[in-house]
């Protein structure tokens, strides 16, 4: 397919900020209203690799709020909160609403204690008031940890212990199709695990659940909120925490990405235009959650510092009520450019794969169709394309980097798009395919990917209070490169696939999981000997994690109950979220002589790759018992 970049300002852009990356930032950072300017882009001499925007002073809130009212778009749209899982009617929130609402809120956790520096997690369902609650925090330069609905109250717990929050914002309940989640019991749970206790915590009250308040702790957040005296915004240095967003690790214990204020608010301002091609005033909607990073980044941030109105949906691609939920979002509100997961076009292509319900709308405002968190398989992004007409982009992105590393730049004009590649590097990023020694592999081959060092502004400087997990994690496998966990390779025309992880990371229906996390969970059931969690082919979710365990000599308990009861422990202690409803029973598991489990060769049975039986195995027939219950595990 043809790789031309002709038409387009992508290679002279990316030309440009390759040649003075300091003039390319330093006029990206023209964008951002400062409280004082930044002395210089990057300093590399600071922080583990280097910081963004030494000097300059800000409030993200200030920029993603305030300053448009200031410039007389109050009565614009900031949010349209469109919720088909309450049957609600769409709720609209102008740039003025919203400021009102920021710095009540802000007043109300300033009065309880929160000022600079101090944490606050928020576990809400998708909710305005979960926006409202991570831009309060960034006005009083408080630092954000938001933690997923779906996690369970331990992993809830985790991020309580790690962040030490002074606060905690949360709601009642979340609403999942069919039932209602009562999060006061697991936010409960969770503050009774952590060693750590918030001061305070203030709730949503939603009608569908209300719940008791824990006196002398609890308090109804809107009540707090319609009390408090508006704050303003405090300004901080751009090298300052906005949040901290904790993601899965290799381990049971999650990392805390680093967010800082200057890089975030200057990359994703650029982002707007550059990467999605969207202006002020136009309607942008990531179909995501604000408890992942693109929530995080795209439907609270950079909308809302571009000027742009962001939708925020509580609902889910198919079932509320049917498969063209997201063409009725697009049509009533008048999209121009969406953002979802691969999966979600996987859920709706299943049920209306001619796009019968898609015919019933009037998509004409919609100009593009961007996806990440996970591979697109090229069948779902040419299925999309034909039927939308309409560009579909892929793009990759990790927690870590907050924007995109790789992708289509409608801002720049788009190239031709290589339907399971994930586009061309962004202007910012060096991407190069490494081999074992650290040396760049020939175009087309597979290699780690890995991105020179330094990373542009917005990507983690560092990991909470962990900058030597940070090196270890990150910085030590190639020297002078971001290694970025995933494999894949750059071809001729500069573009990059990105083809599967290196390390035990999962991805399941564009949720971020860590097999080691549940091999934890299952090792320790008191009847399991030996356990490999292995993320096996799905045709709709992409990966779902399959357990495969050994028992101890002498256990007689019949398989299908320890099956139950692993399946019910990785849903307490992780959550729902990790959708684990596979568990086998085996007799033994691949290993090396010295006994250490091939969990990377397990890894490639369960991808469908090509494997080299690995020398030091101590018995190779093993791989092919392997092969044949991981391959009907597949769907
Ligand atoms: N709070 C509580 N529980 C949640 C939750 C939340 N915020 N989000 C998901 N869950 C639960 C679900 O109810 C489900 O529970 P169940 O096992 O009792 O059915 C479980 O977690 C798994 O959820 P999910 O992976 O979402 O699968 P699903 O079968 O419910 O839905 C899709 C399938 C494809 C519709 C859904 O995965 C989807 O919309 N994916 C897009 C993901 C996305 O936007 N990712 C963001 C990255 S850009
Ligand atoms: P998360 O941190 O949840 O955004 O997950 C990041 C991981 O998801 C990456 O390291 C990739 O493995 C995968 N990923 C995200 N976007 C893409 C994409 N467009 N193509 C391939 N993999 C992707």
């Amino acid at each position: 397919m043809d790789g031309s970049t002709a038409g387009t300002r992508y290679d002279e852009t990316y030309a440009a900020w390759r040649r003075d990356p300091e003039a390319f930032w330093m006029a990206a950072a023209r964008g951002v209203a400062w409280d004082r300017g930044p002395d210089r882009a990057f300093d590399p001499g600071q922080g583990v690799y280097g910081r963004w925007f030494l000097g300059g002073m800000l409030n993200t809130c200030h920029n993603a709020v305030d300053r448009h009212v200031q410039a007389g778009r109050g009565a614009q749209p900031a949010i349209i909160y469109d919720s088909p899982i309450t049957n609600r009617a769409p709720v609209t929130i102008t740039y003025a609403d919203l400021q009102s609402r920021t710095a009540k809120l802000a007043g109300a956790l300033a009065a309880r204690g929160v000022g600079k520096g101090d944490r606050v997690v928020i576990y809400m369902p998708m909710v305005p008031e979960a926006a409202v609650a991570m831009l309060a925090c960034a006005r009083l330069g408080a630092v954000h940890s938001v933690v997923f609905g779906g996690f369970a109250a331990a992993e809830l717990a985790a991020r309580i212990a790690d962040a030490e929050p002074r606060a905690i914002v949360s709601a009642s309940c979340g609403i999942e199709p069919g039932r209602v989640i009562a999060y006061k019991p697991l936010l409960d749970a969770a503050i009774a695990l952590s060693p750590h206790k918030p001061a305070c915590c203030l709730i949503l009250q939603r009608p569908e659940l209300p719940c008791d308040l824990t006196p002398g702790r609890d308090e109804d957040l809107l009540a707090a909120e319609a009390a408090a005296a508006p704050h303003p915004c405090v300004s901080v240095a751009a090298t300052d925490p906005l949040y901290v967003l904790y993601t899965s690790g290799t381990t049971g214990q999650p990392k805390g990405i680093v967010r800082d204020n200057g890089g975030h608010a200057v990359a994703l301002t650029n982002s707007m235009r550059m990467v999605y091609g969207v202006e002020p005033g136009d309607v942008y909607w990531a179909a995501s959650d604000v408890g992942w990073v693109v929530g995080h980044s795209y439907i609270v941030y950079a909308p809302l510092l571009a000027g742009c109105t962001s939708v925020l949906y509580e609902g889910k691609p198919v079932g509320t009520p049917d498969a063209g939920a997201f063409w009725r979002v697009c049509a009533e509100h008048k999209v121009r450019v969406l953002f979802t997961a691969p999966t979600a076009i996987r859920a709706i292509k299943k049920e209306d794969p001619q796009g019968a319900l898609l015919a019933r709308y009037d998509l004409s405002a919609l100009d593009a169709l961007y996806l990440a968190g996970e591979r697109c398989d090229p069948d779902t992004q040419v299925w999309a394309t034909d039927l939308l007409k309409k560009p579909v982009v892929d793009h990759w992105w990790q927690t870590e980097t907050g924007w995109s590393i790789t992708g289509g730049f409608r801002g720049l004009g788009l190239f031709p798009l290589k339907p399971g590649s994930g586009g061309k590097a962004a202007p910012g990023y060096d991407v190069v395919a490494l081999d074992e020694a650290g040396q760049e592999v020939p175009r087309g081959q597979i290699g780690s990917l890995a991105v020179r060092l330094p990373l542009p502004p917005s990507c983690l400087p560092t990991l909470w209070n962990a900058d030597d997990r940070f090196r270890e994690a990150y910085l030590e496998t190639f020297p002078g490169y971001y290694s970025t966990a995933d494999a894949g390779m750059v071809d001729a025309d500069g573009y990059v696939w990105v083809m599967s992880r290196t390390d035990d990371i999962i991805n399941v229906a564009g949720h971020r999981l860590s097999t080691g996390a549940m091999e934890e969970v299952l090792a320790s059931h008191p009847d399991v000997a030996e356990c490999a969690v292995v993320g096996v082919k799905d045709s709709l979710k992409g990966q779902v994690p399959m357990g495969l365990v050994v028992l101890k000599s002498g256990v007689t308990k019949d398989e299908a109950t320890i099956a139950k009861e692993l399946i019910g422990m990785v849903r307490d202690r992780i959550g729902p979220v990790a959708a684990f409803k596979d568990a086998k029973v085996v007799n033994r598991l691949p290993k090396t002589r010295s006994g250490k489990i091939l969990r990377a060769t397990l890894r490639k049975i369960a991808d469908g790759e090509d494997y080299v039986v690995p020398p030091t195995i101590d018995d190779p027939m093993i791989l092919t018992e392997m092969e044949g219950t991981l391959r009907a595990a597949m769907r």
